[in-house]
């Protein structure tokens, strides 16, 4: 096997207690997401959007990394620099099971961007529309998320890995959200064999070559096992 790309969503940190958006209970089932992952929604009301994001860092502090974290992890570790791991997810839980690089195209709850002039730095546990910029000493201090309507990160490097893969998996993604949902049919389109790795499946399903479905630290372990052989 040589480069493999893998893609998680928030599927991955289900069993790590973290909500995920889409299904039963999950986030946007009870948040408006224009009210509280939007630039207008920031404009409009900065103490929500800090509130949110103040207790999602505090609930992914005390979450802990699952076995699917950790296998992609050995996968890593043992395939050395022919694994690139690229996330929608927003946790930390990725490195905190000892993976290193890990590509967080949509932002991370650890982080802090200043809107006045693009200063990034460490979050404090809680953030708020009275933060000054250490930069600029302004008052535009903001999570570093991507928010709807605003470009992922690093979508060159991502494009790159894609094109020299072998294997694209995607884990724990609903496939609902562009560019991430479309990964897979780029894939495929330079003749990568595709993976699905998910409880259900997502909306994409029908573009994968192939696909296993349950929850993730059942399936991914499995998977990184027939790969690696037994740990
Ligand atoms: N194991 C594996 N997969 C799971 C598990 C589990 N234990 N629990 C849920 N899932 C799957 C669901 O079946 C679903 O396909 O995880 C997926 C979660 O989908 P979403 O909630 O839509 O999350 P995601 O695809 O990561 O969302 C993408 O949307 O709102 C934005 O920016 C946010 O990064 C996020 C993006």
């Amino acid at each position: 096997m040589n480069h493999i790309v893998i893609l998680t969503g928030a599927g991955i940190s289900a069993e790590s207690g973290l909500g995920t958006f889409r299904d039963k209970d999950g986030l946007w089932t009870k948040y408006d997401l224009n009210e509280v992952a939007t630039p207008e929604g920031f404009a409009r009301n900065p103490d929500l959007v800090h509130e949110f994001y103040n207790a999602r860092r505090t609930n992914c502090r005390s979450a802990q990394p699952n076995a699917a974290h950790a296998a992609l992890a050995r996968l890593q570790a043992e395939h050395s620099d022919r694994v690139t791991i690229i996330t929608q997810n927003v946790d930390d839980l990725h490195e905190r099971s000892g993976t290193t690089g890990v590509i967080h195209m949509h932002g991370e709850l650890s982080g802090a961007l200043c809107a006045a002039c693009d200063h990034r730095w460490t979050a404090p546990q809680e953030m708020s529309p009275n933060d000054l910029c250490p930069s600029c000493n302004r008052t535009a201090t903001r999570p570093d998320i991507v928010w709807f309507g605003e470009m992922p990160y690093r979508m060159d490097e991502i494009y790159q890995a894609l094109s020299n893969a072998d294997l694209f998996v995607a884990i724990g993604t609903s496939g609902n959200i562009y560019p991430a949902a479309g990964f897979v049919a780029e894939a495929h389109a330079v003749g990568t064999k595709t993976l699905e790795l998910n409880l259900e499946p997502s909306t994409t399903a029908g573009t994968f070559d192939s696909a296993h479905f349950g929850p993730a630290t059942e399936i991914v372990p499995r998977w990184v096992s027939e790969i690696l052989g037994a740990p």
